[in-house]
């Protein structure tokens, strides 16, 4: 299995992979995906054996200096590699100030990947999601 992986912006070339990506992600935001392209938006993509994109990332600038991470996935296949560490790396160089987000109560897997990156709950959002319905953990990095 390839190791390697770069990270690059989004282009509309990408959104047929990213909506496959998303597909994969049930426990992820789903967008329309062309909206991403509006937005701040990079994918990580392998190279071998043949160049494929298994990542990306979304994130808009709210106010000065606050920033909403949309969206985070990754393949299923590519999981536990570093893409999605590498792809969070990207928004918190780039972005100065705080980042915040949204994530499923039960979404046990992404919540220890945030706490990792150093995200901190800040609020509980009761019944913010639907199908199905449930609890959103509000998060936040400050830089
Ligand atoms: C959450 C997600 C983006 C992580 O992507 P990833 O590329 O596997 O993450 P990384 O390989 O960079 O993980 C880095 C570290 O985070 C932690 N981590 C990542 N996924 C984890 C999981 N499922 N359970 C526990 N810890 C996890 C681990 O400490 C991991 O390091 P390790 O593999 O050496 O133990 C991915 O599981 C995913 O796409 N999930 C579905 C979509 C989703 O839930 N997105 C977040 C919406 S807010």
């Amino acid at each position: 299995m390839p190791n390697e992986f770069r990270i690059r912006r989004g282009l509309d070339a990408d959104l047929a992979a990213v909506e496959e990506i998303q597909q994969g992600a049930p426990e992820a935001a789903h967008w329309q995906v062309n909206e991403y392209l509006q937005y701040e938006f990079y994918i990580a993509e392998v190279t071998f054996p043949k160049i494929e994109v298994v990542g990306f990332i979304a994130w808009r600038e709210v106010t000065t200096g606050e920033w909403e991470l949309l969206n985070l996935a990754v393949f299923p296949a590519f999981r536990r590699r570093g893409v999605a560490s590498v792809l969070l790396m990207k928004l918190l160089q780039l972005q100065a100030g705080s980042a915040f987000l949204e994530v499923r109560e039960s979404n046990q897997g992404a919540r220890a990947f945030y706490a990792l990156h150093g995200f901190h709950q800040v609020g509980l959002r009761r019944n913010y999601y639907s199908s199905p319905i449930e609890n959103a953990i509000v998060l936040r990095f400050q830089k």
